[in-house]
């Protein structure tokens, strides 16, 4: 019929199957294909009704992506919205029933609102998650949804974009049945029971969108919880203004205030840098010198060293992996530490409706306790997260490298020390690799994996393809001080304090970067982890300080005084037992005398000097990563902020961003911060030669993996 669609027959019962892998997006030719063979049907007479459904792992999982980049850059210009296509397959004279398992995403679930009845397996999940992209429902389905499911509920799954499971989407009338075993045979059987009966048209329902009255106070509370949850974003306001609509205009003219906001959604700066993310953390995957086909080895195992804090959180992302683990401590008090910190993790689970008692009973179960290395050698793999310091760490691997069985994985979750020096105190050099976790480890979603100077090509593709198992964003990085992310951040919080020094109120510096989209400000994240953290860290490599370079020194006092952040209730600000932050009335004064000793000049300075010093601190520092070829591209430098550190994805990361305002510019700002503040500001030369050469950050990749150090 087409290359798209297949049509079958099971007696009366038509059956047009989809067929666009991966993930039967609605590319250029898919829906038209669809309603082909919908009409093809009608013509029929031993036809009753149609059944719709998806081959391969999902229903539809959406318009397809690419072709929105094609519109906004230009590429294409006509028309690629499928409004009139759902039309005509609600018009059908014959009832289609949608069969939905695996997803049914934004335009998936467009069509399937569009069509007569809906059946789902019951693991199915069903959402319009289009603000992850930047952008509304624009298909109908921010007309179609509030009419299936109430206003409240549409409100919540437009703006958050969370899809649900088949039970819930069925309690408020989304599935029309839930089917176990066999769909396919499940939604013959229910077309059967529904042909011949009155054809039911979305469109035309109005029950469920109440009155004028009722619904201003959900509008105006909707809008107050966006603007607040959904900071400085326009998609979210959008999705709230068409859904009103849906309650105010008939349905046509609603499908048209809908198109109106879809089209300022999707050309506005947001929508493309949030498309540019959710391609981005897909391309991380691919790796220039590891072929797809490179055999992976079973991870079925896993030991962890360590139960501390990382330790503990890893063993609960492994377990909920399904993934067996070990987890040992030289220290029977930190396992039952580790142990405990653990319930208490699951038991919030349990209370918030995460997880369920049975799903945590199961999942402790996975984890057993060592003191010893007896076991080890069973392990598929090993994940060392004892304290950070390079003697014990070489002293566990030369011990994992005894008990390990040949072709164990031994990775390091090490956030700052040489993987190499680590992987050369074992005689399998090959099978060593960083497995960078973020605190809090079960939810932080990035993970870096480090690549030593002989980290085997298996071992890496094992861990990438570990990393989407254990539900984690996997970045592969090279083996340089702080790897990707955290080398960014110490000169990112370094400026902060240099701010603070030259007369910005702790409270500016905090808030101008939460104003511009940051979820928490430099100085609150340094109170956050602990300002000893970091001092540890400038005490330890201080000789590697650039020569002459200005070095902060407030951070150094504070800790100096036992102002250590959160856990001592006072750091940058002081804290309540529930940590809770407020402004320090001691810090200004202290701040005053220790500026006045050191003599640096004090100034006003704007939130927009605040912005450009600590965002162009990130990308001059990203751009020198990409140059030494420590990451393999400028996209998996924006994934690891957007992931790991909160960057706002609807900014894109801070290269997206850099490209966004425009090389030249921020080249021009960096050389002048350069002028002002010295040695530290040294234009990193990528960024010289790309804003003079008038190129992006985007543009750029780099053709080799090249990840040594
Ligand atoms: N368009 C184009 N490509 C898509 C796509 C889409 N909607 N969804 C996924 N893909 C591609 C991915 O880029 C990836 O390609 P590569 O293998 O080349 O990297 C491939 O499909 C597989 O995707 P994942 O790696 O993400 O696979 P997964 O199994 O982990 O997840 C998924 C599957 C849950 C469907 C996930 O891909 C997803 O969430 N996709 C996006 C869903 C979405 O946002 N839909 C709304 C689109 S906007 C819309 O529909 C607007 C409208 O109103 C008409
Ligand atoms: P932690 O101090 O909470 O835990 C370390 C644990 O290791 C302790 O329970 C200790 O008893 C145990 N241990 C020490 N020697 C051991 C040995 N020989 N065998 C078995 N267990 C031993 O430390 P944390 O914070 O969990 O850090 C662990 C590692 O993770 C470090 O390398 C750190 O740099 C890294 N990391 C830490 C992050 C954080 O935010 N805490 C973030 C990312 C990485």
């Amino acid at each position: 019929m087409s290359d798209f669609v297949r049509l079958t027959k099971d007696q009366d019962i038509a059956v047009i199957t989809i067929d666009n892998p991966p993930v039967n997006a609605l590319s250029p030719g898919v829906t038209e294909a669809i309603v082909a063979a919908v009409e093809h049907m009608e013509k029929d007479d031993r036809v009753k009704a149609t059944v719709l459904i998806g081959a391969g792992k999902t229903f539809i999982a959406g318009a397809d992506i690419k072709e929105f980049v094609k519109l906004t850059s230009g590429q294409r210009q006509d028309d690629i919205g499928i409004l009139p296509q759902l039309l005509k397959i609600e018009n059908s004279p014959k009832p289609v029933v949608v069969a939905i398992h695996g997803n049914a995403l934004g335009g998936g679930l467009e069509v399937a609102q569009a069509c007569h009845y809906r059946v789902a397996a019951a693991d199915a999940r069903v959402g319009q998650p289009e603000v992850n992209l930047g952008i509304i429902p624009g298909a109908g389905g921010t007309q179609r949804l509030p009419r299936l499911v109430g206003i409240e509920q549409a409100i919540e799954m437009c703006t958050t974009g969370k899809p649900v499971k088949t039970s819930q989407a069925a309690q408020f009338g989304l599935i029309d049945r839930a089917i176990e075993g066999d769909l396919l045979a499940g939604a013959v059987a229910f077309a059967r029971e529904i042909a011949g009966k009155p054809i039911p048209k979305t469109r035309e329902r109005s029950d469920k969108l109440g009155t004028p009255e009722e619904n201003a106070a959900i509008f105006a509370a909707a809008r107050e919880n966006a603007r607040k949850k959904y900071h400085n974003q326009i998609c979210q306001l959008a999705a709230i203004d068409a859904i009103e609509a849906a309650t105010k205009l008939p349905f046509e003219q609603g499908c048209e205030e809908e198109r109106r906001l879809f089209d300022t959604c999707l050309y506005s700066d947001q929508s493309k840098a949030q498309i540019h993310v959710f391609f981005a953390e897909r391309e991380v995957s691919k790796i220039p010198d590891i072929p797809k086909e490179l055999p992976v080895i079973p991870v079925n195992s896993i030991a962890i060293v360590g139960a501390g804090t990382m330790g503990g959180g890893i063993a609960m992302v492994c377990a909920n992996a399904g993934v067996p683990v070990l987890l040992k401590d030289t220290d029977p008090a930190a396992l039952d530490r580790g142990i405990g910190a653990m319930r208490r993790n699951y038991d919030i689970s349990v209370k918030r409706g995460r997880f369920t008692q049975a799903y945590v009973d199961e999942r402790m179960k996975l984890i057993k306790t060592t003191l010893g290395y007896d076991d080890f050698v069973n392990a598929d793999m090993v994940i060392e997260a004892v304290f950070e310091t390079m003697p014990l760490k070489k002293q566990v691997f030369a011990e994992l490298d005894r008990v390990c069985k040949k072709g164990a994985i031994l990775s390091s979750n090490t956030s700052t020390l040489n993987i190499d020096e680590i992987a050369a105190m074992t005689s399998r050099p090959e099978a060593v690799i960083g497995m960078h976790f973020f605190s809090p480890a079960n939810v932080m979603r990035l993970l870096e994996i480090v690549r030593g100077r002989r980290t085997g090509k298996e071992v890496i593709a094992t861990c990438m393809q570990l990393s989407k198992k254990l539900g984690k964003v996997g970045v592969l990085v090279g083996n340089c001080r702080g790897f990707v992310g955290n080398r960014m951040f110490l000169p990112y919080i370094r400026e902060a304090q240099f701010l603070v020094e030259e007369g910005a109120a702790p409270e500016a510096v905090d808030k101008a970067l939460v104003d511009w989209g940051m979820a928490m400000g430099p100085l609150a994240v340094g109170d956050l982890g602990g300002l000893d953290v970091a001092y540890r860290i400038r005490k330890e490599y201080k000789q590697l300080e650039t020569p002459g370079a200005r070095q902060p020194f407030l951070e150094d006092r504070l800790v100096e005084m036992g102002r250590l952040g959160q856990k001592t209730g006072a750091g940058w600000y002081k804290y309540d037992a529930e940590r809770r932050a407020s402004s320090d009335p001691e810090i200004p004064p202290l701040v005053k005398k220790w500026v006045a000793e050191s003599g640096v000049p004090q100034r006003q300075i704007s939130a927009e000097e605040i912005v450009a010093r600590e965002i162009y601190s990130l990308v001059n520092e990203g751009a020198r990563i990409l140059e030494e070829g420590y990451a393999l591209r400028a996209g998996d430098i924006d994934t690891i902020y957007v992931n790991g550190y909160a960057f706002p994805a609807y900014r894109g990361g801070p290269l997206w961003y850099a490209d966004t305002v425009g090389l030249k510019s921020v080249y021009d700002r960096v050389c002048e911060f350069h002028r002002q503040h010295g040695a530290l500001w040294e234009p990193a030369r990528m960024l010289k030669e790309l804003a003079t050469s008038g190129g992006t950050f985007a543009n750029f990749q780099r053709v080799t993996a090249q990840a040594t150090d």
